[in-house]
């Protein structure tokens, strides 16, 4: 290795040339700030905007790296114990499309949970690749999908065993994580590729007390949000792969498909010193905000008809481990919806949560916080449980999602041909036997009914009318009412102009 972990070879170039006094006959035209309107120019500062800089000789080429991007690229892989790591500038999303294009092409099986972030979907629809959905365990109390199974993923590869790849969360939204070294090893025996979804796990390797993470478990490739729970910026991401049973050369091909020839720099710099920082003093760092996480965690819990779960999980279907410095509240005590609450707790408070289900709000604990923050969510969220007792009763909506279960429907066309077929919208209830062309979810607990692809039967309109009625959000449809449904219209009558 050419650097220390403690330091940043790509910052350091871009400081260098800038240093330099170099007049800037090149993108971007603002030309550090000078030809920007002054009220954006000001916002941003000169500094900064010194450091918006492109493609050129010394600073490398993000394509196909030989100087300090590499050298910053291969000081992440050292620290996060990869064979090699990526920058990737359009978020996890582009990491999660690279690693689908670069494993499973048109027609190809690839294995992903229900609960499947829309960025897997899209990289599905992508690729051309068939989805072969897994259930998730589903915890009825909290109302939410968490962990697929070991026991799940191994019947559906031996089901499927032409899949290949196999796609992980690890951890979901609300810090749960399955047993991913089992998973693992059960992927491997079947000798599929096993790809990770670990935007919320930038930060796993820096603690003991947090599950482990994806590339330690011995997952070929991963991809993380630094920007979501480390020092990075925004849209700023890492890609992570070992060697063996993938073709790292196809993955970077696949990274330059999916990524813009024009990265932001500043962008790149950040993963750059994010990565210093966390070899510095990320296991410090993480630790402190377990330790607050966890504090903050007993205090809500001291408040009463709130509850916010933690490690008495562990053990539960689906729930290997968890990451304490994701604070879920469940507000349906109070019979408050989650949204009511953050939208609360917003505005009386000016607390402003990650996001809202229909039973809980969801807050991060990151190297950002200190005590007088969660001093503050702490006494925001005893004032409202005080002052407000909603009209809700929970007990219709528990009892819809503890008695229904999702009905798994047949796979007829690909993702991508059923979005890029002929579609019209009809009436949901006559549209048994017709081929679906957009995504139906319910919330709670989260899991796709229908996918574009799926075949529509009686069975799944009548469980869709049930949890209608039950007062269930419905997400992903055009007509979010679901009084009608786009599905593929395959006499071509009726096309809609949706493209
Ligand atoms: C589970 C999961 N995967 C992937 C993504 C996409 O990550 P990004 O926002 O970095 O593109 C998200 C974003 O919220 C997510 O929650």
């Amino acid at each position: 290795m050419r650097f220390k972990q403690t330091e940043t070879p790509l910052l350091a170039a871009m400081q260098h040339y800038i240093q330099d006094g170099v007049i800037p006959f090149h993108t971007p035209g603002h030309k550090q700030g000078k030809g920007m309107h002054s009220t954006l120019e000001k916002l941003i500062g000169k500094d900064a905007l010194a450091l918006d800089l492109a493609l050129i000789e010394e600073l490398d080429d993000f394509y196909e790296p030989y100087g300090c991007i590499k050298d910053a690229q291969d000081l992440a892989a050292q620290l996060y114990g990869a064979d090699h790591s990526f920058f990737v500038i359009n978020g996890t999303t582009g990491g999660i499309y690279a690693m689908i294009l670069a494993t499973a092409g048109p027609g190809e099986k690839i294995i992903i949970p229900r609960n499947a972030h829309r960025s897997i979907i899209s990289g599905i629809i992508l690729s051309g690749a068939i989805p072969i959905f897994m259930q998730p365990e589903v915890d009825n109390e909290l109302g939410m999908a968490v962990g697929v199974a070991p026991e799940t993923v191994e019947a559906t590869v031996i089901e499927h065993p032409d899949a290949k790849a196999v796609l992980v969360i690890n951890p979901t939204y609300y810090g749960v994580a399955t047993d991913l070294k089992k998973i693992v090893e059960i992927i491997h025996k079947h000798e599929m590729v096993v790809l990770v979804d670990e935007a919320h796990g930038p930060h796993l390797r820096f603690s003991s007390r947090l599950p482990i993470q994806a590339i330690d478990a011995g997952a070929d490739i991963c991809a993380q949000s630094s920007h979501k729970i480390i020092g990075a910026l925004t849209q700023s991401s890492l890609v992570h792969c070992r060697e063996g049973r993938i073709r790292v050369p196809h993955l970077k091909a696949m990274l330059q498909l999916t990524q813009s020839s024009s990265p932001n720099y500043i962008m790149l710099a950040s993963l750059d010193v994010a990565r210093m920082q966390m070899a510095v003093e990320g296991s410090k760092l993480i630790e402190q905000a377990i330790d607050l996480a966890n504090w903050t965690r007993q205090e809500i819990n001291k408040i009463p008809r709130l509850y916010c779960f933690g490690a008495e999980k562990i053990g539960n279907p689906g729930v290997f481990d968890m990451d304490p410095t994701k604070i879920t509240v469940t507000v349906k005590g109070l019979g408050l919806t989650g949204a009511e609450a953050e939208k609360i707790l917003r505005h009386e408070y000016k607390v402003q949560a990650e996001l809202s289900d229909l039973y809980n709000v969801l807050f991060l604990i990151t190297l950002g916080d200190g005590q007088y923050e969660v001093d503050m969510l702490v006494a925001a969220l005893a004032d409202m449980a005080a002052k407000y007792a909603g009209a809700y009763d929970f007990s219709v909506f528990e009892s819809c999602v503890n008695t229904c279960h999702p009905i798994a429907p047949q796979g007829i066309l690909s993702p991508r041909d059923a979005l890029f077929g002929n579609t019209c919208m009809v009436p949901f209830e006559q549209s048994a036997g017709m081929v679906c062309a957009e995504i139906v979810t319910f919330y709670p607990p989260g899991i796709p009914v229908l996918c574009p692809g799926e075949g529509i039967t009686q069975e799944i309109i009548d469980y869709c009318q049930l949890l209608k009625q039950g007062g269930m959000h419905i997400s992903g449809p055009e007509d979010c009412t679901l009084k009608t449904i786009k599905v593929v219209d395959e006499y071509g009558e009726n096309i809609l102009s949706n493209r």
